[in-house]
């Protein structure tokens, strides 16, 4: 259950604002339901946790078993919203230290994910961590064409065939790709891969509630039924088109701060276990808003380490940001301040018997209003737990509030057009064929300015 807090923007915009906000929100969402507007074939993500079917959960729960019963470690390929949700999941679930051996649950492979970057050092780390372990790989790319993940995915491949044998490899890897279509589904039907299907309409960063996040999250060992439930209850309280709700109050916060020439939404967290969520965060709202020239710069932080190092930026710095403070009431865990025997010498007798959540609670509080006070408008989100339930709820508020912000903005929140540009240099740079137009380009940027 997530609940949303405007109330600390009062004062930073007039009644008349919000309700024109509010409402151009709620005709967004109407649209949205529509499928009416830009991308509107994008939009398989807003009802489908209520249409995965029992089948593809049972199926996704059997491979994730068997992975967990002969493997140690579990190689996540994909990049961009193809790995984001999961990687953000699994620390959500299990925190930051997941894949330490101490705290390593025997039943649960280690996870990581690779793939998303092109760095040998941190490819040969992660094979070194693997070592003569068993391992599987799940590589994930809806178009199955992205190069980082195909260079990654070949590679392993290659090991996994050595190692395992063809036969033996082909026991280990699961292909996550587009329902019909690409290159990965014919390597899949050529090499006998299980295959788990991307949603036609489901793009990138909208997937994660797909098998895209569902599979590595059921191997973590976290319950996806929960994960699913929590989203259906999300679009069930979200889904009537007549109603301002949450998601829309939350992009008509957003485009307020927008319109009064805030350029950063600074996402706060305070749990290190949800550094990764901020990521998923990032990515959606940045490749749903940032284009034609428009969009709000989501920025992650977490409090309050960060409150020592861009914490006075923030408080004295250009007014450039709001911030939108995620919480979690119930934790799972705590600490209380030990009694000791010279009991304040270090000045912390006032403390000694009270609960580090309750610090944390009113070190977020001492933040929240010292920004608002100075001038840094604040919105706050409470989740109930750090739970499967919840996490699938905040997945589904998330990804619906973006679609309705992007369509205040007027952009399209379901293409990336602008990530082409920089793929056609590298294929360029990389005399791949099919591009010797744009090398041309490239070579006469490079005759001005010396190729690094
Ligand atoms: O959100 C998106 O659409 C992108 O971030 C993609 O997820 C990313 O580029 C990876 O694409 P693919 O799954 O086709 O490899």
């Amino acid at each position: 259950m997530l609940n949303l807090y405007t109330q600390y923007l009062q004062g930073k915009l007039s009644d008349d604002e919000w309700k024109a906000a509010a409402e151009q929100a709620k005709q967004m969402q109407k649209q949205l339901h529509k499928r009416c507007r830009d991308g509107g074939g994008n939009l398989g993500w807003l009802d489908y946790p209520v249409r995965i079917n029992a089948e593809e959960i049972a199926a996704i729960e059997k491979a994730a078993e068997k992975i967990k019963n002969n493997s140690q470690v579990l190689l996540v390929v994909g990049v961009g919203g193809s790995y984001l949700g999961a990687s953000a999941a699994v620390e959500f679930l299990h925190g930051s230290m997941y894949n330490h051996p101490s705290t390593a649950d025997k039943q649960r492979p280690e996870i990581y994910f690779v793939g998303n970057n092109v760095s040998s050092a941190y490819l040969n780390d992660i094979l070194k961590i693997v070592g003569e372990r068993d391992f599987s790989v799940n590589i994930i790319s809806k178009s199955g064409t992205t190069t980082e993940p195909a260079i990654a995915f070949r590679i392993l491949r290659s090991i996994m065939e050595e190692r395992y044998g063809k036969k033996g490899a082909a026991e280990r890897i699961y292909c996550t790709t587009d329902a019909n279509s690409g290159i990965l589904r014919e390597i899949a039907k050529k090499e006998g891969y299980a295959t788990f299907a991307v949603p036609s309409d489901i793009g990138g960063r909208y997937s994660v509630l797909s098998p895209v996040g569902l599979l590595p999250i059921a191997v973590s060992g976290a319950d996806i039924r929960s994960v699913i439930t929590g989203a259906h209850d999300a679009y069930e309280t979200y889904k009537n088109e007549d109603e301002c709700n949450d998601c829309c109050y939350y992009a008509a916060a957003r485009n307020i701060m927008y319109r009064k020439g805030r350029s950063v939404e600074l996402l706060v967290t305070h749990e290190p276990s949800m550094t990764k969520f901020a990521e998923w965060f990032k990515q959606l709202f940045g490749e749903s808003e940032g284009k034609e020239e428009k969009g709000l710069f989501p920025v992650s932080i977490t409090y309050p380490t960060d409150l020592h190092s861009i914490g006075q930026y923030i408080q004295q710095g250009r007014k450039i940001a709001f911030e939108t403070v995620l919480w979690v009431n119930r934790k799972k865990e705590d600490i209380c301040i030990p009694h000791i025997t010279d009991d304040n010498d270090d000045g912390l007798a006032y403390l000694a018997g009270e609960s580090l959540n309750v610090i944390s609670k009113k070190a977020m509080a001492g933040a929240l209003a010292a920004h608002t006070m100075g001038d840094v408008p604040n919105v706050l989100i409470e989740l109930d737990r750090q739970d499967e339930y919840d996490l699938g709820w905040m997945f589904y508020f998330f990804e619906k509030s973006c679609a309705i912000s992007a369509y205040m903005l007027g952009v399209n929140p379901f293409d990336q057009p602008g990530v082409d540009a920089y793929k056609k240099n590298m294929f360029a740079l990389l005399n791949k064929p099919g591009y010797e137009k744009d090398a041309e380009k490239v070579a006469d940027f490079f005759k001005e300015f010396d190729e690094p």
